[in-house]
């Protein structure tokens, strides 16, 4: 992708990203969050981190399906570090405004509440693909270990939707939606993963075959001079 229609792009992502953020802020200025504000801003942040992590997920099944779309590589560090920062917000609105900084209460309701418990594992999961993201851990951990440490995405989303369907109540389905779109890019990240290795080994064996036909190949001239 040339330059021009990458910056625009970088554009429309950075104001998407930030849309439900600015409607947050906009509706708290406008006194405009509904019955109950606290519910309006933990809802719209955590299912917007959800989403965002749906997206940055799929970047990679989406690329090797579809070559032409390699470019979408450059928007999955923007879309996974928003993610971060609406979960964080999404947290600290727990913090502040459900459990008014009471550190107690914290403690008791992430040891006995299991919604929060598999809410906070998300965001710790998340925390180190965050505090990593940049090109200077890249070269500090090395590529092999900085990609093994961001395998953390997969725990940190399933983590984030099992914390979705156990705030809600029985029988609310709401949550159905998100966890089947997960559901289906995990799959299919499996089985890319699957078939890469597959194509890698098939070319391995090609390989050691080949070496095998050029070794007896040696041995016969060098019998019949
Ligand atoms: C990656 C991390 C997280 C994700 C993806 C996430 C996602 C969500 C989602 C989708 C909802 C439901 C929104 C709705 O019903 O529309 C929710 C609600 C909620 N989450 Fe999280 N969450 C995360 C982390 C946390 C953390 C760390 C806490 C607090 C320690 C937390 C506390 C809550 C609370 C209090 C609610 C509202 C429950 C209610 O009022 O019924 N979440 N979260």
């Amino acid at each position: 992708m040339t330059r021009y229609p990458l910056i625009l792009l970088k554009t429309f992502a950075w104001i998407a990203c930030l849309a439900p953020f600015t409607w947050l802020a906009w509706a708290a200025v406008m006194n405009n969050l509904g019955p109950d504000p606290t519910a309006t801003i933990a809802f719209t942040t955590g299912r917007t981190t959800l989403r965002l992590l749906a997206i940055t997920l799929a970047i990679s099944p989406l690329r090797r399906l579809l070559p032409r779309l390699g470019w979408l590589i450059r928007f999955r560090r923007l879309l996974g570090l928003f993610a971060f920062f609406y979960a964080t917000l999404h947290m600290l609105t727990y913090v502040g405004l459900y459990a008014g900084f009471d550190v107690g209460l914290m403690i008791s309701d992430i040891a006995k509440r299991r919604y929060i418990t598999m809410g906070m594992a998300a965001w710790l999961l998340l925390l180190p693909l965050a505090a990593t993201s940049t090109q200077w851990s890249i070269r500090k951990l090395g590529g092999k270990r900085w990609s093994r440490l961001h395998m953390l995405i997969y725990p940190a989303i399933v983590c984030g939707v099992i914390h979705f369907w156990w705030q809600m109540k029985p029988g609310v389905l709401t949550p159905l939606g998100i966890t089947v779109i997960v559901a289906v890019i995990l799959l299919a990240r499996l089985v890319l993963a699957w078939a890469q290795r597959r194509k890698a080994l098939a070319a391995a064996a090609g390989d050691a075959r080949n070496d095998g036909r050029r070794q007896s190949k040696g041995n016969s001239i060098r019998a019949t001079g």
